[in-house]
């Protein structure tokens, strides 16, 4: 596809709507920032919030969730939460990591190149933390599936909303919303995916920046900013 032919920019791509092609080596490449955690951890309430912030600074920036955020990918959101459905392992990973693949060619790679920033709820570490860990298929197996998946698309940073699995299912227990196939999963499978987002963390501590999800939004929020300012070059106002 043209530059030309590609539509107008959703939300937040004020400064490069339908540049013409010549000016295109002027663009500097969006930052893929992705947010991490346990259900009930907060990371839609943040990702909003930050979406806000960054837009508001004057920066452009689209927020996506995973699995989600294109139509394939949705569909492939609907199957996997469906409580009805019996889903093995091996499925499950590759399910995920198809909804992912879609997402990163159908929208994060265009608006990357189009200097988007993307925030993206969930990502590639899930996948490791929920299948590779806790299904018990291997991290490094299901790294290796999503290297296929996204062409080697890695997160120039990602947030880790870490909190207590107990309060994370207290959290969600309180939204009264019908738990999803993966909600009603036993406590040690949460606790599992904590200790595997506690290694990846500290696996790759220049990337994934460890946020305590216990405090306030706001407080949430002014962390988030802070683990982010060098990455944007967000001045101090913009983080409040
Ligand atoms: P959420 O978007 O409401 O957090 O729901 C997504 C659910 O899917 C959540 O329980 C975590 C799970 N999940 C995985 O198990 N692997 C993945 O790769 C992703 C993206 C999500």
């Amino acid at each position: 596809m043209g530059d030309d032919a590609r539509g107008p920019l959703r939300r937040g791509s004020i400064a490069v709507a339908r540049l013409p092609a010549r000016y295109r080596p002027l663009i500097v490449r969006g930052k893929l920032i992705t947010i991490e955690g346990l259900d009930g951890a907060g990371k839609s309430t943040l990702a909003g919030a930050l979406c806000e912030a960054i837009g508001a600074a004057g920066l452009p920036v689209e927020l996506l969730r995973e699995p989600g955020g294109v139509a394939l990918s949705e569909r492939v959101r609907a199957l996997v939460k469906d409580p009805a459905l019996e889903v093995s392992a091996p499925a499950e990973a590759l399910l995920y990591a198809a909804a992912r693949a879609q997402l990163v060619r159908e929208r994060v790679e265009p608006l990357l190149h189009d200097g988007v920033h993307v925030l993206l709820d969930r990502y590639v570490d899930s996948s490791l933390a929920y299948q590779g860990a806790a299904r018990g298929l291997g991290v490094e197996l299901v790294r290796e599936i999503n290297r296929f998946a996204t062409g080697g698309l890695d997160p120039d940073r990602t947030l880790l909303l870490r909190i207590d699995p107990a309060e994370g299912r207290a959290r969600q227990a309180a939204r009264d919303e019908r738990p999803d196939r993966l909600e009603r999963e036993d406590e040690e499978f949460f606790l599992c995916i904590a200790r595997a987002y506690d290694e990846l963390a500290a696996a790759e501590p220049q990337r994934i920046r460890v946020l305590d999800a216990s405090f306030t939004p706001a407080t949430v929020l002014s962390d988030a900013l802070d683990a982010l300012s060098d990455l944007l070059a967000l001045r101090p106002a913009a983080r409040g």
